[in-house]
């Protein structure tokens, strides 16, 4: 300002434009004022193992978080958004045992794949990290030594089981059994995850080693507690303090408060995870989930520290005015309510303790739960070799269970992408534009004395932006998405009743204005659906020709007549598919990328057979019994279908590979005991034979 008062010129300028100044100024100072007001915002997801791809019921947390960071940061909060891999545990532990290859190999590996598939899901984090991070090992061990130091620790000799087998301790999911609270017979060490309690390897009923199967024995140990049961009233006070927290969250932390909180062990016996720093730890390490709840923090840090600004993680880790946000599964409710609060209390320095914690319940597959081993679900990978991401994010979203579970079905995705997507939302802004582009040289029309139900439709865009924004800072974000659909579907209404395709015969003053309000409708869409569906609203936001960036308030700013808007151009497209045919393409997708080992490979027998009969099969038109020998005159039936290829006599005598070890199927009402290689290409069908003569049942390998 100084500059601009001490120059002659300038001051003229400002005085000739003076409403322009004024009004910059006044921007300004209002920004200003805003950015003080509505302060920093810390959006956090739950940091998924990374053991696996997530699926999409573990993707949940993380999507929702990913859709309140996007509209915070359109309502101009200063977001910062993070999360990353968890990588040590147990769960890590003993996916790595079984892949036969070092959980750092593994973390390493699945890092660098869930890291490009969160982008490719378009999640905005601004830090997504790991738990192998240097600043991430350095924080929880410097913290793990104040909170010793100011007396929170203590070490213990207890009874841990060991297996005798395996010749090592068995924590968390090392070990399973039954749950001591529900009877859940799968227990793991840690938790149940029937009833969501804490648990200790030692209540387990009838423990097993969770590799081997052996019952473990138990033997004395040392380890180092966290002494939460100093925590208690403090935690109370702030669960009780707390008006946001979700009614689940909060009912089930005041539960385990009332049932007392016991001290937790927070050293393992484990070699994988951060070295523990107490003084005759020895290589125990600390546990997983205690490392991890302090990933917020050091996320935080780390993303300052990389930009240079190495001080400004404080301003949202103590400043009052800053806020704190938490996404997570219900399982996750304890550590981020009772034992992370403790933690940051224990420090002595005044954190900010959670601000809410978003929790959903579970995403289930058709009745069933998610499970790789029974390939029930979906998993992020597949799904986007199925379908734009775009899809999955809103159908994942207006199922989001944020009560009780719920179903994913391919009926509900179908329904959910034609009926919402293409026939409501895409549907009333491709006719929008398209007539515009049509009738009216691509300009937004000039409006001139909108009648009754223009003007409450205006009206209805504003209270709509409202409801959803109302909703979405309640965090329902289930229903803020189904109220911005909405307003496609009040568009639509509108447009069937002010009929433009006639008007436009008659009154061109009135189809200008439908396609006015209607194209505010549409305006108002692109910056609504950006939270959920952001390749969709940007794609809508540059058919409209208006800039990327964006604010929340321009929802209600009315696009001025005569501004330009480019080719309409379809948004979605139908799903023609079946249900049944969905699930089979799944299968494809997944078949074709997984990787099957050596030794998977290598259990298939594999042998010359010849041809000795062939059969038709009786009602069958395309099936034919055969008759094989697979070696030494041990004879064996398969089923194939293959009639429209060869006829009976083409095949006796030929020489050709069969898999010798399936289990026996029938088809047709006739025992196919083995299976005939042969390569297929579109209507072709041949068999693959041996280039030589050489005897049946030579193996092939
Ligand atoms: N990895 C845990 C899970 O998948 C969640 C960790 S959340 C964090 O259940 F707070 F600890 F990071
Ligand atoms: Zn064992």
């Amino acid at each position: 300002m100084s500059n601009i008062k001490a120059s002659g010129k300038l001051k003229a300028t400002r005085f000739q434009n003076f409403p322009l100044y004024l009004s910059m100024r006044f921007t300004i100072i209002f920004w200003l004022w805003r950015c003080v007001k509505l302060g920093k915002v810390l959006v956090t997801a739950a940091w998924p193992y990374i053991n696996h791809v997530p699926h999409l019921g573990n993707l949940l947390p993380i999507l929702s978080a990913d859709v309140i960071a996007r509209y915070y940061r359109l309502k101009g909060y200063e977001v910062l958004f993070v999360s990353g891999s968890d990588e040590h545990g147990t769960p890590i532990e003993i996916e790595a045992i079984r892949q036969n290859i070092s959980p750092k190999e593994l973390t390493d590996r699945n890092h660098e794949i869930v890291s490009t598939l969160f982008r490719k899901w378009a999640i905005s984090f601004d830090n997504y990290t790991r738990t192998e991070s240097p600043v991430h090992k350095e924080f929880v061990r410097n913290l793990m030594l104040k909170i010793e130091r100011n007396g929170y620790i203590f070490t213990r000799e207890d009874e841990l089981p060991f297996c005798p087998k395996c010749q090592r301790f068995l924590p968390d999911r090392f070990v399973e059994g039954r749950c001591p609270y529900c009877g859940y017979e799968r227990a793991r060490g840690d938790q149940c995850e029937q009833c969501g309690r804490l648990l200790e390897p030692a209540k387990l009923g009838e423990p097993r080693c969770a590799i081997c199967g052996a019952s473990p024995a138990m033997r004395t140990v040392m380890h180092w507690y966290f002494d939460m049961p100093k925590f208690e009233d403090k935690l109370l006070a702030y669960i009780e303090g707390n008006r946001q927290l979700s009614d689940n969250a909060r009912n089930f932390s005041l539960n385990l408060l009332k049932e007392g909180l016991k001290p937790r062990p927070i050293t393992r016996d484990n070699k994988w995870g951060i070295p523990a720093p107490f003084k005759d730890a020895g290589d125990k390490t600390i546990y997983v989930w205690f490392d991890a709840v302090l990933g917020y923090v050091s996320a935080t840090i780390e993303y300052f520290k990389m930009h240079g600004h190495s001080e400004k993680w404080k301003d949202y880790w103590f400043n009052k005015d800053s806020k704190t946000l938490y996404f997570i599964g219900k399982d996750n409710i304890p550590f981020h309510t009772l034992i992370f609060p403790a933690l940051l209390m224990a420090t002595h320095e005044d954190y900010n303790l959670p601000w809410n914690v978003c929790t959903n319940e579970w995403l289930i597959f058709a009745g069933q739960k998610s499970s790789k081993s029974r390939r029930i679900g979906v998993w992020i990978d597949e799904a986007l070799e199925m379908f734009p991401v775009d899809y999955w994010r809103y159908a994942l979203i207006s199922i989001r269970p944020e009560t009780k579970d719920s179903d994913f079905t391919w009926k509900i995705f179908i329904e959910k992408v034609n009926s919402d997507l293409n026939d409501t939302l895409g549907n009333f802004i491709h006719r929008t534009l398209k007539f515009i582009n049509t009738y009216f040289y691509s300009e937004v029309p000039k409006p001139t004395d909108l009648d009754e139900l223009d003007k409450s439709v205006l009206n209805a865009i504003v209270e709509k932006v409202k409801s959803v924004n109302d909703a979405l800072s309640n965090f329902q974000l289930q229903l803020a998405l189904r109220e911005s659909v909405e307003l496609s579907r009040i568009g639509n209404r509108y447009f069937n009743d002010k009929k433009p395709w006639e008007t436009i015969k008659a009154d061109l003053r009135v189809t200008a204005n439908t396609l006015y309000v209607s194209a505010q409708i549409v305006k108002a869409l692109s910056i609504l659906l950006e939270p959920f569906i952001p390749f969709t609203a940007n794609k809508i936001r540059d058919l409209l020709n208006l800039p990327e960036k964006i604010s929340w308030d321009d929802a209600v700013k009315s696009m001025q007549a005569g501004h330009k808007i480019k080719n309409a151009e379809p948004l979605f497209s139908k799903i023609e598919a079946s249900e049944d045919e969905l699930q089979e393409h799944l299968e494809k997708v997944r078949s074709s990328s997984e990787k099957i080992s050596m030794e998977d490979f290598s259990r298939l027998d594999l042998r010359v057979g010849k041809i000795i009969k062939v059969e038709s099969v009786p009602k069958s038109q395309n099936l034919l019994k055969l008759t094989i020998d697979v070696g030494g005159g041990n004879l064996k039936t398969a089923v194939a279908g293959i009639a429209k290829y060869y006829g009976t006599e083409d095949l006796e005598g030929r020489y050709i590979v069969v898999v010798t070890n399936l289990k026996p199927r029938r088809i047709f009402g006739v025992e196919s005991e083995v299976m005939i290689l042969a390569a297929q290409d579109g209507e072709k069908v041949v068999f693959i034979q041996p280039e030589k003569p050489i005897s049946p049942g030579s193996k092939v390998s």
